[in-house]
């Protein structure tokens, strides 16, 4: 990245700042945002660059579970990723994007989020991710979950739409409370509340990228250091 690039991804900050206010003011008023085309076109760019020249070794079969419960599990999930860095200039640019979204949230919210860890993700023809939770109530320490799309060009007749179930319980209030559904399309970016929304990844019909992130509160115990990897 050269030095014109890396300063307009990083110093004008105060720019994203109408995209962090529409994410808090979701987030308060619904508990999820979709934000169709709304990260920085040039971190996007360079993102999607950086996954489709990755080698393929790079990434891993996902799994589901913890550490130490840690499974492959084809029929939960096929996907593959890849844990993300700072060690190149699209993992450092989007670090740094994400920590500026997570002050923003926690001025706004007072959500007290600590961490951040998200990963690349791979789907193939034909890979899916069903029905799941990205965290489940006083057991984990994932608030909130962020998800970005670098698909160029998705048609309707592509599929891996993420479709997210809002919890009719939780959310009373929902005027409208059926199925989202959320086509992955290049620069999109969808937030919501970890706990609250089950959701899965439609089988995709062709090479689907994107990154999945969660923002964590520090729960850190004597022999448990989070997070786990
Ligand atoms: C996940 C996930 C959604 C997506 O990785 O946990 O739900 O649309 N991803 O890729
Ligand atoms: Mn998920």
């Amino acid at each position: 990245m050269n030095h014109i690039q890396k300063v307009a991804l990083t110093k004008d900050l105060t720019l994203f700042e109408p995209l962090f206010e529409r994410i808090s003011n979701d987030i308060i008023e619904k508990g999820f945002s979709i934000c169709p085309y709304a990260l920085p076109e040039s971190l996007t760019t360079l993102l999607a660059k950086h996954i489709i020249d990755m080698p393929q070794t790079n990434f891993k079969r996902a799994g589901i579970g913890r550490s130490t419960d840690h499974v492959i599990n084809n029929f939960i999930r096929t996907d593959e990723i890849c844990w993300i860095t700072g060690n190149s200039d699209a993992g450092s640019a989007w670090i740094e994007w994400t920590s500026e979204l997570q002050h923003y949230l926690n001025r706004r919210l007072f959500l007290g989020l600590f961490s951040f860890e998200s990963h690349f993700s791979h789907y193939a023809k034909g890979d899916f991710y069903k029905k799941h939770k990205d965290a489940f109530k006083g057991e984990g320490n994932r608030v909130l979950s962020v998800v970005v799309y670098l698909n160029q060009e998705w048609s309707p007749d592509d599929g891996g739409e993420l479709v997210l179930y809002p919890d009719k319980k939780a959310r009373s209030s929902l005027i409208d409370n059926r199925n989202i559904s959320i086509t992955p399309s290049f620069g999109t970016i969808v937030v919501f509340l970890s706990e609250e929304f089950p959701h899965e990844v439609l089988p995709a019909m062709r090479d689907r990228y994107a990154i999945a992130g969660w923002f964590r509160l520090n729960s850190s115990i004597a022999n448990n250091i989070d997070p786990p990897r």
